[in-house]
């Protein structure tokens, strides 16, 4: 009977120690996706009779919607991986004439990687979709806070009186840029079909790679078969712009926590995102930004794990990569629970105008655009008046531009002025649509993938 157990041992806790199984759960049904379409194609290059093809077919397509069935069974443990189980319970139903044939052609390594990509296609998805209904919000609320004052900061300190919607829209932008580079990573690297190039180096069974790929609804051909059954590349590349993104989206959250800090108070969190000192009756602490910034550092801590195991390989397929898996999952759990919770934050946070107004009337943060406005009004060099508004800022003498005054002479693109800004709202919600077309093809690719096998299965059983 078939199982790929280690050599000379039965004991169970040894083979539990090298097992996938439970981890496997995450792409179980890429894997049965992935071994149905290996059946269709066997029959369709004529190595496999129609009627052995229907039955393993229906098999396949019946626990594709019952994937409990395999890991309720008594010894799910006792398998290395999905795959092996998955070919144990063939054999079980079908017989070895029937089951024992889908070893042919095939290895777990060309499958695995198939059924990662699979996976990662509908992680995207989510991610992708995630990260625009957050950009959608920060639209919505730009617009919305279209003229509300906003005092940005460098340094940490306060620097220029600027808009809330500019604020907004600074983040929106970083979401539009990373929306764009995920699309190319999924495109350019995730989306090359494996299919079919057997444990290494290829097969001597006649597959027709590229009618593979098209049932997948892949959009190109990974080509060489040691590349394909080897790389891990379309991990670390996810995985290093994850980090990348995650690192964003701390540092999104780092001001959030200190804008609505007490002390500088211009923002009020959600009450639904506070908790209250056990001790301290007047806290308000900002427990889910909190978690969520300690979890996203953890993304950092899963891309060091994969890069760890996967640096300690050569070309080929060793065990080890098969623990680099669970940590991508890991990381797009995170960030797609983080990226619910600030969209949550962003359609409910209170901007404080009364507290920003009564900042402003203190911080001389209207002082850079005085000094250009009497460059350019007196044709005087910049920094002769630069000087002149120094020495009264700190005399106590000076006479600014009101923050209002500000915020109508910016003059560049991408300033924050009210002149400017309705022009970024118009262009990011042009960009907003495009991505979400971008999703929905997406979509249906996905969905076409399982439609088109089901439907060939059909096919071959009449
Ligand atoms: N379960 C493995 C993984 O996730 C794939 C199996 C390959 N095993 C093997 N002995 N070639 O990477």
């Amino acid at each position: 009977m078939y199982r790929a157990h280690l050599l000379g041992s039965t004991e169970k806790w040894i083979s539990r120690y090298i097992s996938s199984i439970w981890d496997d759960r995450e792409i179980a049904r890429h894997i049965i996706l992935t071994l149905l379409e290996h059946v269709i194609e066997l029959h369709r290059c004529g190595a496999l009779p129609r009627d052995v093809a229907c039955k393993l077919c229906r098999e396949l397509s019946r626990l594709y919607h019952n994937i409990d069935e395999l890991y309720d069974r008594s010894d799910v443990e006792e398998y290395e991986d999905f795959h092996e189980l998955l070919e144990k319970h063939l054999i079980d139903k079908l017989g070895i004439e029937i089951a024992g044939w889908v070893g042919l052609g095939r290895s777990r390594n060309d499958h695995v990687v198939t059924a990662h990509k699979l996976r990662l296609r509908e992680l995207f998805r989510e991610l992708l979709s995630r990260i625009v209904e957050l950009r959608r919000t920060l639209i919505d609320r730009a617009e919305r806070d279209r003229d509300k004052v906003f005092i940005a900061f460098t340094h940490g300190q306060p620097a220029q009186v600027t808009l809330f919607s500019h604020y907004l829209l600074s983040i929106e932008e970083v979401l539009r840029t990373y929306t764009n580079i995920f699309f190319t990573i999924l495109e350019n690297v995730v989306e090359k079909c494996p299919l079919g190039c057997g444990p290494a180096v290829g097969t001597t069974v006649p597959i027709d790679r590229e009618r593979e790929m098209t049932d997948l609804c892949f959009l190109n051909l990974c080509i060489n078969a040691l590349y394909c059954t080897e790389t891990r590349d379309y991990f670390l590349i996810t995985g290093g712009v994850l980090s990348a993104f995650s690192t964003e989206l701390t540092r999104i959250i780092n001001d959030l926590i200190k804008l609505s800090d007490p002390q500088i108070n211009m923002l009020v969190l959600p009450s639904e995102h506070c908790a209250t000192s056990s001790i301290m009756p007047h806290k308000r602490n900002p427990a889910t930004l909190e978690i969520a910034r300690a979890r996203l550092g953890r993304v950092i801590g899963e891309y060091v794990s994969l890069l760890s195991i996967v640096r300690s390989v050569g070309k080929g397929y060793y065990l080890d990569l098969q623990e680099a898996t669970p940590h991508v999952w890991n990381m797009f759990n995170i960030i797609n629970d983080v990226l619910h919770i600030l969209t949550d934050i962003f359609k409910r946070i209170i901007i404080n105008e009364d507290v920003i107004r009564e900042l402003l009337k203190k911080l001389p943060v209207t002082s850079a655009e005085t000094v250009e406005q009497l460059c350019l009004r007196e044709g005087r060099s910049f920094r002769e008046v630069y000087g002149e508004v120094a020495k009264s800022l700190r005399e106590g003498s000076a006479r600014l531009l009101s923050p209002d005054d500000v915020l109508m002479l910016r003059r560049s693109i991408g300033s924050a002025s009210i002149e400017f800004i309705d022009d970024q709202i118009r262009i990011a919600r042009n960009m907003l649509e495009k991505d979400l077309s971008r999703i929905e093809e997406l979509e249906n690719r996905i969905r076409r993938c399982v439609e088109n096998l089901f439907k060939t299965c059909e096919t071959i059983c009449t």
